[in-house]
């Protein structure tokens, strides 16, 4: 609404007389006044409140401002403490010994550390965000085995898995974790351990564990054995004495009940007597040699030592395997090359000469005969090497030849006592066994193998000096 007077009310005023018109103006003029005042007075108050809102809208204005920055300044501390949290947990994740792979759920890996890195050669770098089977494909999980792990919930362990083959074979414990968290995130924490040592260790013991026991009862029976087998072939010789002619004893006998040792001999040559009792000699002495290895293991049978130069013993067991070491088919022990790595000064070492031939002369007969079955033969040189050096207080000898080498699944086994792949009358299977016991009980050595299967395979014996 205006509050200005309508001008035709002042367009009429010269129609009026002028004392009238005086009062009539003074009387407007007054009425503006008011007017104005009133209008004055109403945009003061306006003023004034403009003012006061203009006031508050500041005051809010600050408190909000005020506000922003207590909530950037606590942004500003959290995001410090999620990024020394991150750096913690990063430490921890590598400076853990283990391998940890952070995985989605769909196999991309979110996290490698430290020990993935050295273990797998790969960086982390070019791990992060690559699937997880085709930057570890030793993992032996399925990705539709992972994805149900994960999508199960529960920790899964797999124990000693095993990775290469033979004496190279290396194991492993990983374990699957599948991510928990308040906020639905999907994927796992895969752990892996190598255990090699300790299943390794395991295997030791349980194989030192195993020989006594075996070794007890292999002692035991070999000396139930030893009797009877005695009579056998001391009546045996006997039986044969009695019977050739020429004896005054014999002969008084025969007249006695009245034939004639000649035509008694004639007819047990007729009927290859003779032949079958020497079957029955070489049957026994065979058996006996079972039971003098068996003996081996039975701490009675003590085995004398004194200083040796290893070196000697070692060429002199040569010339003996080389005539004791029976043609097996084709092969000779002779036509197998010999290459020996011995130190210029001579080793002495505090051993049984007997005991020491005795272990070598088994490699050199279990080489002979792993050459023999070898198909690959016609392709290569029969090669047995010798190696001789002196490590601190040690002696350390390999014997290693380039033969058909021997299976992961026969590798653990190859030390147990009658354990053998040959055919039944060319090995007992005590072989090893005995010479692992002559080494590792009787002169506190070591005694290992090693084989890569096609590649040949190398025993190790460590002796004290
Ligand atoms: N140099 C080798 N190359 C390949 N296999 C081997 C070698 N030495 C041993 N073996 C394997 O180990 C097994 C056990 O050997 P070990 O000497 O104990 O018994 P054996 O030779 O079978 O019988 P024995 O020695 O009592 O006559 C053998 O049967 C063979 O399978
Ligand atoms: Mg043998």
């Amino acid at each position: 609404m205006s509050l200005v007077p309508e001008p035709t009310s002042i367009i009429l005023l010269p129609h009026l007389s002028s004392e009238l018109s005086v009062h009539y103006l003074l009387f407007a003029l007054m009425a503006v006044s008011v007017l104005l005042t009133i209008v004055s007075a109403a945009l003061l108050r306006r003023v004034k409140r403009l003012k006061h809102r203009l006031f508050k809208r500041k005051q809010q204005v600050e408190n909000v401002n005020g506000r922003l920055f207590e909530a950037i300044a606590r942004h500003e501390i959290s995001q410090e403490l999620v990024s020394e949290a991150q750096d913690y947990l990063h430490s921890i994740l590598n400076s853990m010994p283990s391998m940890l792979i952070g995985i989605t759920d769909e196999g991309a890996i979110t996290h490698w550390n430290n020990q993935a890195e050295q273990s797998t050669g790969v960086c982390s770098s070019s791990a992060l965000g690559k699937d997880i089977h085709q930057t570890y494909p030793e993992l032996p999980l399925s990705p539709a085995r992972l994805r149900e792990i994960i999508a199960n919930g529960d920790s899964k362990s797999f124990e000693s898995i095993q990775h290469g083959k033979g004496s190279l074979a290396a194991y492993q414990d990983i374990v699957i974790y599948p991510l928990q968290g308040e906020h639905q995130v999907n994927g796992a924490v895969i752990r892996i351990d190598d255990v090699t040592v300790r299943v390794n260790l395991e295997n030791m013991m349980m194989q030192h564990e195993k020989m006594k026991s075996l070794g007890e009862l292999a002692a035991g029976l070999a000396h139930e054995l030893n009797n009877p087998l005695g009579a056998i072939l001391q009546n045996l010789q006997t039986v044969e004495r009695r019977l050739q002619t020429g004896l005054t004893a014999n002969q008084q006998c025969a007249d006695q009940v009245g034939i004639s040792l000649g035509d008694l001999n004639h007819y047990m040559a007729n009927r290859d007597i003779p032949l079958l009792l020497n079957h029955i000699r070489e049957a026994g002495n065979r058996a006996s040699q079972i039971i003098s290895n068996m003996l081996e293991f039975s701490r009675s049978n003590e085995l004398q030592s004194q200083s040796e130069n290893f070196i000697d013993l070692v060429d002199a067991t040569l010339a003996m395997a080389s005539l004791t070491i029976k043609q097996d088919g084709e092969l000779a022990f002779s036509d197998i090359v010999i290459h020996r790595h011995y130190p210029k000064q001579a080793i002495y070492v505090n051993c049984s000469a007997s005991g020491i031939q005795q272990v070598l002369l088994n490699l050199f007969s279990n080489c002979s005969q792993a050459f023999a079955d070898d198909e690959n033969l016609p392709n290569k040189t029969p090669t047995i090497s010798l190696t001789i050096e002196q490590r601190q207080q040690q002696m350390v000898m390999t014997v290693t030849d380039n033969g058909p080498g021997i299976e992961a699944a026969a590798i653990r086994h190859i030390f147990d006592p009658f354990f053998t792949t040959k055919s039944v009358g060319r090995g007992t299977g005590l072989g090893l066994s005995v010479s692992y016991f002559i080494i590792t009980q009787r002169h506190n050595g070591h005694f290992h193998v090693q084989s890569e299967p096609g590649k040949g395979c190398s025993f190790e014996i460590i002796l004290p000096l």
